[in-house]
């Protein structure tokens, strides 16, 4: 599925996927899914992330297959855990068996349902990293859910930030755009984070990373 040259040559030089990443991606396909996981060099990033701050708890909203989520539950400490959160039982159903074809599914809770949802039922828990990946008009309301979920020291990342630059002017009415150039000025003026944003998918995309500072 890598479809850049950059990432290719990023692949092939500091390590790609295995076989049990790759046959997850070829279930996901024969079933239909789209191919939106991360791509596997911003999957490591997430790896890095997860272990440089021994993150015991880590929250995912949105799930596709478990892509992400087999990277993420890698990079666990031992006694780590993984809530991930998915609208659809079918992706629920295909990253079910994606853990334990990796073998971690007793690190992994999956909630099906909408995420807002879900998000609410946790009131209460506290997370060491979030990763936002759901439906692009719903990251300004998953913000506040990270915020309220996190403590000082957290890890909250969010992917396609950029969206191919629409997020500079989105057109009124496009819901996605306007959701992640929302997200990104909450997240650049909310004094509780300091945030980073990288370059992915050869620069058409972006990744957020802001880590909470009180
Ligand atoms: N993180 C995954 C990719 C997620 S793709 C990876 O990198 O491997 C986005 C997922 O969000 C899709 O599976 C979609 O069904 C799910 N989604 C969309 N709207 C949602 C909602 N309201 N609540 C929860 N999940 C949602
Ligand atoms: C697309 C890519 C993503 O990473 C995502 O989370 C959702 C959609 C896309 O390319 O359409
Ligand atoms: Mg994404």
């Amino acid at each position: 599925m890598q479809e850049t040259t950059l990432s290719n040559y990023v692949q092939t030089l500091y390590g790609s996927e295995d076989d049990v990443l790759r046959a997850m991606r070829a279930e996901a396909e024969e079933n239909g899914l789209p191919a939106i996981q991360v791509p596997f060099e911003l999957g490591r990033l997430l790896q890095v992330l997860v272990m440089q701050s021994r993150a015991r708890r880590i929250l995912e909203i949105g799930t596709l297959f478990g892509y992400s989520t087999v990277l993420l539950a890698r990079a666990l400490q031992p006694e780590g855990r993984i809530t991930t959160l998915e609208l659809a039982p079918k992706h629920a159903e295909l990253a079910n068996s994606s853990f334990r074809r990796a073998g971690v599914e007793e690190r992994v809770e999956i909630v099906v349902g909408p995420a807002v949802e879900s998000l609410n039922l946790l009131a209460g828990q506290t997370f060491d990293f979030v990763f936002i990946d759901a439906d692009k008009a719903s990251y300004p309301a998953y913000l506040e859910h990270a915020l309220r979920l996190t403590h000082a020291g957290a890890t909250i990342v969010a992917d396609n930030v950029w969206r191919d630059g629409a997020v500079i002017s989105p057109a009124a009415g496009n819901a996605d755009n306007e959701g992640l150039s929302e997200f990104n000025r909450n997240v650049a003026s909310n004094p509780r984070l300091l945030t980073a944003v990288i370059p992915t998918r050869d620069g058409r995309d972006g990744t957020s990373v802001s880590v909470v500072l009180r």
